[in-house]
């Protein structure tokens, strides 16, 4: 069975987001960098090659699939951030947001009665779970430990 033209467009729209979310976690690595906070920025480093994976692992569905891949532009990412804290809220609001548009390309799977997309997406279903609640925990640490222990959690996040 092919792949419906809008399950494409909308598995290539959500390629952006993937690339767009490697942007931004690369900014977030480069703030790091800049603030010296060596082990966040290398939680950054390895989140925006997740990302990277995400992307290649749709794109390699839609050729799976016979349908073409339009390589998207990539949105410019924020540069700078109020706190290490601010940077992990951002992060965990954004994998909300992508969590959201998973759900939505199900949505459309079950529509359409497309079960080889519904297989695809329920690996995303199951990795958005453990976006979340990465970056949540992360968000969690920072609070309850607030500014002073920051070089301590920078370690714990170095080790990632
Ligand atoms: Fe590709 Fe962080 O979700």
């Amino acid at each position: 069975m092919q792949l419906s033209k809008e399950m494409a467009a909308a598995i290539n729209d959500q390629i952006k987001a993937e690339f767009d979310s490697a942007y931004i976690y690369m900014a977030m690595e480069a703030y790091f960098k800049d603030a010296g906070f060596d082990g966040m920025a290398h939680w950054m480093h390895k989140q925006c090659k997740e990302e990277i994976e995400h992307a290649e692992r749709f794109i390699d569905y839609l050729y799976d699939r016979g349908a073409r891949f339009i390589v998207p532009d990539v949105a410019k990412p924020k540069d700078s951030y109020e706190s290490p804290l601010d940077a992990f809220k951002a992060a965990y609001a954004h994998e909300q947001y992508v969590t959201s548009r998973i759900y939505k390309l199900v949505d459309m799977a079950m529509a359409e009665k497309d079960y080889a997309s519904l297989s695809m997406l329920k690996w995303f279903v199951d990795e958005q779970v453990e976006e979340e609640d990465n970056a949540s925990s992360i968000v969690a640490k920072l609070e309850r430990l607030g500014t002073h222990h920051l070089f301590l959690i920078d370690k714990e996040l170095g080790e990632r």
